[in-house]
């Protein structure tokens, strides 16, 4: 008997199927990876078996009971919970008060009450999460246990986990593999969507792939490699992307000079950075998430302000400019997170021209015509799977990913800042956005790399600077920089030598 079962599931949005007659079966106590590329239809099967969307066709059992799912509630009702990616807690209630609200089994509990069995809850289910502190004062990885705690005090039996750890940096991961190998051993069973091969060889005890919504097979952990899983995904073999040829001395085109900033609580984020990028090279900037590498990108952005120092495009000071005054100066941004980088209720087509709009524009009026035949030749050329008329939100994220990239590349910039570009891609998108760079490399541009995946900072950069508490601590050639040195300086230690 499976804890899930699902079978013969259909989902249609409009013409697209996104969910193709696909059966999928969950054990008791297995910790199975959901795979596939961007779009395959895992958000979609998940948001189904937790009731956010009702399928078209097919049937689902619940420990060998045929049910019907209509809503969250249902869902949590039969024991099925949900991490999303975008978390749903009320950052200025308390974590205990988070994870009670909206749940009643009949009592009224005071403030006391609530705080205590929260307390017992996470220390029952081994959860490391302060019961009074307030959400807004967590990590990105305090929440994420927030949320496994609310799902866990609700008697999930089963938890579906979509990219949970998209959002983490190495130590949070770990931290949450043990809790879920800790929580399997009692008996949770756990749908685990990711598009890291190697965590999933790491987590997993079966592995179900997903390619154009339909199931392409499921397998034991122990009869698959990571390259094979690769090929079910994408139906070829996929092969890595690497910078080739040796860096050709352009100009210094993006010079940041002694620049400082703050940040939003007010604390030294960036210290007196120096960098400069030459056209046609990749300067990637490694280090571990958080010690500043937000606050340079707002910074070259235009979204925050330096409290000192300069930032120069080909001799044009931008220091301090607005986000439209550096693109004109021919800044193109690839931004961190990429559902601020697009406007979800907007087409794609709006969203392509929309930092250009007024050139689609004449006498007040917009010239949708033009607006939409550009779209379609970007479509076209960056092979992005989606109609100029569909709103940016219903895109996978692979695909507002080619969206972002086709709107900023297309301009020809100078210097393309690029932050956290593949992260949360699948392995053909990540290679399609790594070729994208490098073309860019090629065509003399100017590409300063922002990148917590130390793999992705060594295939592509010509240099690499590692950025520690807000300051440089050095700076290595490609041909130089080993995992190990840059793991090194990424942890702080400064006596590694530093080169130019
Ligand atoms: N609400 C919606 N309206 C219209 N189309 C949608 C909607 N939700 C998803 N889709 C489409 O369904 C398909 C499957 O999307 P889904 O989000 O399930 O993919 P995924 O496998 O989770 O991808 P990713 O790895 O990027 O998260 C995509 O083509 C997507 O654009
Ligand atoms: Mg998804």
């Amino acid at each position: 008997m499976f804890a899930v079962e699902m079978r013969g599931i259909v989902k249609r949005f409009g013409d697209l199927v996104a969910n193709d007659h696909i059966n999928f079966e969950l054990k008791q106590g297995e910790v199975h990876a959901l795979l596939g590329e961007n779009g395959a239809g895992k958000t979609t099967l998940m948001r189904i078996l937790y009731g956010l969307y009702h399928a078209d066709e097919g049937s689902i059992f619940v420990n060998g009971q045929q049910v019907s799912i209509t809503s969250p509630k249902d869902a949590i009702a039969l024991g099925i919970g949900m991490v999303s990616q975008h978390f749903t807690l009320v950052p200025p209630l308390t974590v205990a008060e988070n994870v009670v609200l909206g749940y009643n089994p009949g009592i009224r509990l005071n403030p006391q009450q609530i705080q205590r069995r929260v307390a017992e809850a996470a220390e029952r289910f081994g959860i490391e999460v302060k019961s009074d502190a307030l959400v807004r004062h967590l990590s990105v990885g305090e929440r994420q246990r927030v949320e496994i705690l609310k799902a866990l005090y609700r008697n999930a039996r089963v938890l579906i986990m979509d990219e949970p750890t998209a959002v983490l940096v190495p130590q949070e991961v770990d931290i949450l593999f043990e809790t879920l190998l800790r929580l399997q051993r009692e008996g949770l069973s756990v749908v685990f969507i990711s598009h890291k091969l190697n965590e999933v060889m790491t987590i997993c005890d079966r592995i179900t792939v997903l390619r154009n919504g339909k199931n392409v097979g499921t397998v034991f952990k122990q009869d698959v490699s990571q390259s094979k899983l690769a090929q079910m995904m994408v139906g070829r073999e996929t092969f890595g992307v690497t910078r080739q040829g040796e860096r050709i001395q352009g100009e210094p085109v993006l010079r940041i000079e002694n620049v400082s900033a703050v940040d939003n609580k007010g604390l030294p984020a960036l210290k007196s950075v120096s960098l400069e990028v030459a056209s046609g090279e990749i300067l990637g900037i490694a280090g571990v998430s958080g010690n500043g590498q937000s606050e340079l990108t707002h910074v070259l952005s235009g979204t925050m302000k330096p409290t000192s120092g300069k930032i120069l495009v080909d001799g044009q000071d931008i220091t301090g400019a607005d986000p439209a005054t550096i693109t004109c100066a021919g800044v193109g941004r690839i931004p961190e997170d990429r559902h601020g980088g697009v406007v979800g209720e907007l087409t794609v087509a709006e969203n392509m021209t929309l930092e250009t709009l007024d050139e689609y524009t004449q006498n007040g009026m917009l010239d949708r015509k033009r607006m939409l035949e550009y779209t379609n030749t970007l479509i076209e050329e960056f092979q992005i799977k989606a109609r100029p008329t569909d709103r940016a939100r219903t895109l996978s994220g692979g695909n507002m990913q080619k969206l972002i990239l086709a709107r900023t590349l297309a301009r020809q910039p100078k210097v393309v800042l690029a932050a956290q570009p593949t992260r949360g891609l699948d392995v053909g998108a990540t290679e399609y956005v790594r070729k994208k760079l490098l073309e860019q490399r090629e065509r003399g541009a100017a590409v300063l790399l922002i990148s917590e995946d130390l793999d992705e900072i060594m295939a592509l950069s010509d240099r690499i600077a590692v950025i520690y508490e807000g300051k440089i601590v050095g700076i290595l050639d490609a041909h130089e920089a080993t995992p190990e040195k840059l793991g090194l300086l990424m942890t702080g230690a400064r006596e590694v030598v530093s080169h130019a």
